[in-house]
């Protein structure tokens, strides 16, 4: 299959585009490169035939008719966004652009190629989306495909506007489209603002590890290669219209997350223990969500996917890859907003 992947020089969508081309896929790597960016991500299998890469934004409306009839995919993988909660804090703009106008314009595009090629059955748009759409939750309960959408910043508000989008051209359309929501991703590749990195790497330079507010805030957390797994797997199997719920099955506070990682550190850097004398309190991010967690049945029993590792492995898998890869991290340090506190309202 020739898969267009929006958002293929990201943190997920490498994770996508690497294993769709190690599953014998086409790809074609749509990305506008902005800070979050890297092509070194997908460096392995860029060389490899049945690799593309188009330098474009979904803002652009043309520049997609030019890629759509260009290379004629049979399917879209729809992951470039604007994907920072405290960013979006800062500069909602930019993610209403991107997540809300640049998703419609992949659809328009998406829908016009597709009319004109005769409606194939077989193709898809796959809406890549999160959980945060579906609000906050109490210290009970888990959201469902039904949950109703309550988000609660402007970045999950943005997704959850793109999710509309999506499922009304599906109903009015008739663009076959398939919807996921999932839940925190970590693992390799991933940019350098985001918890799981921040504290392995502040970690590593003997700084302070943040933790916003009291570190009780509660996530679900995916490990990203059963992530991209979980995908493919419902971009080929997954019924017409529907939505599926990705969860890892693991969820954990904040303060255990960054213990935990701080224990794997100690482990591989005893010299440096405990790193857990880093752990430093901020103040909390506004209308920071207290606990999301997936329930991931309708998943599994349709489609027999089950995240294949612990949160205690793929965090030790994810330390060792940063200890290992400072080439890859270390000029993300230099980029715009990178080890600044951003998102305080
Ligand atoms: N990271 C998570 O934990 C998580 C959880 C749930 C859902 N998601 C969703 O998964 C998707 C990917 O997330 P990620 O963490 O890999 O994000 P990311 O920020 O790492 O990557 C986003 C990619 O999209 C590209 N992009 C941004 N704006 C663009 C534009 N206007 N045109 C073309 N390309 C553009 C960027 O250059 C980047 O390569 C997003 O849609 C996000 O909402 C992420």
């Amino acid at each position: 299959m020739k898969i267009l992947v929006t958002g293929g020089a990201g943190f997920i969508g490498s994770a996508v585009v690497r294993r769709a081309m190690g599953d014998g896929h086409q790809v074609v790597n749509l990305d506008a490169l902005t800070y979050a960016a890297n092509l070194e991500n997908v460096a392995d299998v860029a060389k490899l035939p049945g690799y593309a890469f188009e330098h474009a934004d979904i803002r652009d409306r043309a520049a997609l008719d030019r890629v759509f009839a260009r290379h004629r995919p049979d399917a879209v993988m729809h992951l470039a966004a604007e994907s920072h909660v405290d960013r979006s804090i800062d500069g909602p703009g930019a993610f209403i652009e991107t997540n809300v106008n640049g998703t419609y314009n992949m659809l328009e595009a998406a829908r016009t190629y597709w009319t004109g090629a005769g409606r194939p059955e077989g193709f898809r748009f796959h809406h890549i989306s999160t959980d945060e759409v579906f609000g906050s939750l109490g210290e009970t309960g888990k959201f469902t495909e039904d949950t109703p959408y309550d988000p609660r910043s402007p970045y999950s508000a943005s997704k959850a506007a793109s999710d509309h989008l999506v499922r009304a051209w599906h109903e009015t359309y008739g663009l076959p489209v398939i919807l996921t929501n999932c839940s925190n991703n970590y693992g390799p590749f991933h940019f350098p603002e985001k918890l799981v990195p921040v504290v392995i790497l502040r970690a590593l330079a003997g700084q302070p590890i943040p933790v916003y507010g009291d570190g009780g805030n509660v996530r679900d957390w995916l490990y990203v290669e059963d992530h991209a797994d979980a995908l493919l797997l419902c971009l080929q199997r997954g019924r017409v219209g529907r939505s599926y719920n990705i969860g890892g099955e693991n969820e954990a506070r904040n303060i255990d997350l960054v213990r935990t990682i701080c224990a794997h550190l100690d482990a591989l850097r005893p010299e440096d223990a405990p790193h857990e004398r880093l752990i430093t309190f901020v103040t909390d991010r506004p209308g920071h969500d207290r606990r999301y967690a997936i329930d991931p049945a309708r998943i599994r029993t349709e489609l027999g996917w089950r995240p294949s590792v612990t949160l205690e492995e793929g965090l030790r898998r994810t330390v060792e890859w940063y200890l290992a890869n400072e080439d890859w991290w270390r000029p993300l340090l230099g980029r715009e907003g990178v080890g600044k506190r951003l998102g305080q309202g």
